[in-house]
């Protein structure tokens, strides 16, 4: 088969949670421009339908459906909605983060506010979204973790800036999420289901002059990533390119940690 047409997603109905977040819409953009029909879902509708028309006006197929994933009525009304609308789903890239936990001191509820949310809920739309593309005959999955999720922080990165320490939720669910991927791959084994993992490294999004001064050194590209930097790696992992790519977790760091 060509190459344009293993990469080509026409025809292919692909759920993004948290869609319209900063990740979230480089991942929309890059599966739209390759053909595929994108849904974004989220807790916020305001947010989503202004996203969705932003990107209807550059001509994609690119649709809005709300969902809170920590509620599971809330992840099963998706799942209806999706097979009503559009009778099947293809991919699932579970890109949804909550952040309620702000630093290392922040209270122990805040931690488990995370896991309701970035642990449970994350376990729980997956499990329905992959029945969901097993009955459509098989696709793919992508879990967005996080280069957080395989190292531990770096704090010389935060010197001289007021934005404190990383938070010890993000660093679990992030860990958690990678290892899950392999564990879901084989668990869909013969089902015709792929999971896949990406960890990346930090979006630029205008981070204090100081912090990208301390991040920035230390990556060998000399940057942090820029919004068409991981969409590359998701049409590749949705699309037929990718059928031989399983349980696996690809660092996207700009060689932060080579
Ligand atoms: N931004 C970065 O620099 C960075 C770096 C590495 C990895 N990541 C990963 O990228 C992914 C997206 O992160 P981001 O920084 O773009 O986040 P973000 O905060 O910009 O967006 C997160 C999205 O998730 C949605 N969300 C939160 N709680 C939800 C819930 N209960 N139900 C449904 N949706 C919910 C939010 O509404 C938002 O749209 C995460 O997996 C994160 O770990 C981000």
């Amino acid at each position: 088969m060509n190459i344009k047409d293993l990469l080509n997603l026409k025809g292919k109905i692909i759920l993004v949670s948290g869609g319209a977040g900063n990740y979230g819409k480089c991942i929309v953009e890059g599966l739209a421009e390759a053909g595929g029909t994108v849904i974004i879902a989220s807790r916020n509708m305001d947010n989503i339908v202004k996203t969705v028309s932003k990107f209807r006006e550059e001509g994609w197929d690119v649709h809005s459906m709300p969902v809170d994933q920590g509620d599971h009525d809330s992840v099963v009304a998706l799942k209806v909605a999706i097979t009503k609308k559009f009778g099947k789903l293809d991919v699932f890239v579970n890109n949804a983060v909550s952040r309620p936990m702000k630093t290392y001191n922040d209270p122990i509820e805040n931690f488990a506010e995370s896991m309701r949310i970035n642990a449970t809920g994350a376990m729980d739309i997956l499990r329905e979204m992959a029945d969901l593309i097993e009955e459509s005959g098989g696709g793919s999955i992508i879990n967005i973790a996080s280069m957080m999720g395989m190292f531990g922080p770096d704090l010389s990165n935060y010197e001289g800036t007021n934005m404190g320490i990383p938070p010890p939720d993000y660093f679990f669910h992030r860990a958690g999420i990678i290892n899950l991927t392999r564990y879901l791959a084989r668990i869909y084994a013969g089902k015709n289901i792929r999971v896949n993992c990406v960890s990346p490294g930090g979006l630029f999004n205008n981070q204090p002059e100081r912090f990208l001064e301390n991040y920035n050194k230390k990556v060998p590209l000399g940057r942090m990533a820029n919004n068409d930097d991981i969409k590359g790696l998701m049409v590749l992992l949705a699309s037929d390119a990718g059928a031989y790519i399983n349980g696996e977790n690809i660092l996207m760091d700009g060689g932060m940690h080579a």
